[in-house]
């Protein structure tokens, strides 16, 4: 099938080029000249394994290309994908629909015969409605669809999660457009993925309800982890005790720093405003937001309190600095909150991060990016690991350290606490 991405942004992009390996003709389109004619060279935006891998195959075997023309792509394809941004309005939590609605207007003035147009971005319920009347002020209704076909991409694991989904989900409310969106994703449910289609409005809740549901679950074994800390037991030992129960599942019951990243924190508000306008009180949701948001203020007290309310002159070695591991997405990293809170208290922080320096952290004061663990650790009083690269997973302490004295502020649980100390050193852990 031919088919036309618009935004290669994260889901444009790795959409695209998954689709394109299934044996699809691809263009991935981009306002952006820099970032298509990067592309073009095999220089990939963002960091995602096996991404670089796929794009470069794929161009060279000509099923996989890149366009600034939106125009001339919509033209040549039957399945139009919209992938722009969708992020929080400034001072409001609802989603910014206008990159979406400006793909609608730019593609229906170039439907030549019939296509499916279909939202991949992450939209309020009733945005594909808004659409539809958008493209049907240029576009007889029985020329196009409107398609809800959420993503549910985890950056770091995309192409895995592309090729073997637990599900894909596709609303629409014809059945030409479903038959059509059965067969693009033959390939995937032939391998096992369960194929679900609903109508529009409930593909698009079903992603929103996702993330907020994820996000509750991160939420809730954090909240579990402070009292870990209180009573003095290891959290671990409660995600493991409650996760081997199927109706919970041990998936995203793993305690660290507050969630962030470009879905939860967005789309966790998005629901509420979305609820608010249908006048219906998401208060779970609601706390959530409220819990993470005071996150990271409670692991800063936490930091005061493992150096004794001495943060002043204390060299810090901050290890892994993005919203998790394997990607080099900083939004709404937690890192963001607790580096400024410690160079404000005056401690001297030397970060690293596998995917490199961050912009971010070039006008604080006392912060520094060192090229590799051994430097970032080199004089440290404490090292606060704050993400779970493998590269953290199996630091040599005593090697890469003089200080006898280094404490270890384990914000993922990946170490032993037992081995820790067992090497002379201090180790603090999440809830534990
Ligand atoms: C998420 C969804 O998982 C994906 O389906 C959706 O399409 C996009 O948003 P992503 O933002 O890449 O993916 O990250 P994810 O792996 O879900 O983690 C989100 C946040 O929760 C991160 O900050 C992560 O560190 C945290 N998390 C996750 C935990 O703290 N503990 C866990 O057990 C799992």
């Amino acid at each position: 099938m031919r088919l036309c991405m618009i935004g290669t942004g994260y889901v444009g992009l790795v959409s695209g080029v998954c689709f394109s390996d299934l044996g699809n003709e691809v263009i991935c389109v981009d306002k952006n000249i820099n970032k298509i004619n990067n592309l073009k060279k095999g220089i990939i935006p963002i960091y995602e394994p096996g991404l670089e891998e796929l794009v470069l195959k794929n161009y060279k075997n000509k099923r996989l290309n890149f366009s600034t023309n939106l125009k001339e792509s919509v033209k040549k394809s039957d399945i139009i994908f919209i992938c722009v941004g969708t992020p929080t309005k400034k001072n409001s939590n609802s989603a910014d629909l206008s990159q979406v609605y400006t793909a609608g207007k730019e593609i229906s003035k170039s439907i030549n015969k019939y296509k499916i147009i279909i939202n991949k971005s992450t939209v309020p319920v009733t945005t594909g409605d808004d659409l539809e009347k958008i493209i049907s002020k240029n576009v007889n209704k029985k020329y196009f669809s409107v398609v809800s076909n959420p993503e549910f991409l985890r950056e770091g694991e995309a192409i895995r999660d592309f090729v073997y989904p637990d599900r894909v989900i596709v609303g629409s409310n014809d059945s030409k457009s479903q038959r059509v969106l059965k067969s693009l994703y033959a390939p995937l449910i032939s391998k096992g993925a369960k194929y679900i289609s609903t109508n529009r409005r409930s593909a698009e809740l079903i992603k929103y309800a996702s993330n907020a549901f994820l996000a509750t679950k991160v939420t809730f074994i954090n909240e579990i982890a402070n009292l870990c800390e209180k009573i003095g037991i290891d959290v671990e030992d409660i995600s493991i005790g409650i996760g081997l129960d199927k109706r919970i599942g041990s998936r995203f019951l793993r305690a660290g720093p507050a969630y962030g990243g470009s879905c939860f924190p967005k789309d966790t508000k998005a629901i509420v405003s979305t609820a608010d306008k249908f006048k219906t009180n998401l208060s779970i949701i609601k706390s959530v937001i409220k819990s993470n948001n005071i996150r990271s203020d409670l692991l800063s007290k936490r930091v005061n309190f493992i150096l004794k309310n001495k943060i002043k002159n204390k060299i810090v070695s901050f290890l892994g600095v993005t919203f998790k591991a394997n990607t080099d997405d900083m939004r709404d990293s937690s890192s963001l909150k607790l580096i400024p809170f410690l160079s404000k208290k005056g401690a001297k922080i030397k970060y690293y991060d596998p995917t490199g320096s961050k912009k971010e952290f070039r006008k604080l004061k006392n912060v520094e990016f060192s090229s590799s663990i051994k430097e970032s650790l080199k004089g440290a009083d404490i090292a606060i690991v704050h993400t779970e690269w493998n590269d953290f997973k199996s630091i040599n302490f005593k090697k890469f350290s003089k200080n006898k004295k280094l404490i270890i502020y384990d914000m993922r649980n990946i170490y032993s606490p037992d081995k820790i100390k067992k090497h002379g050193f201090k180790y603090f852990g999440i809830g534990r």
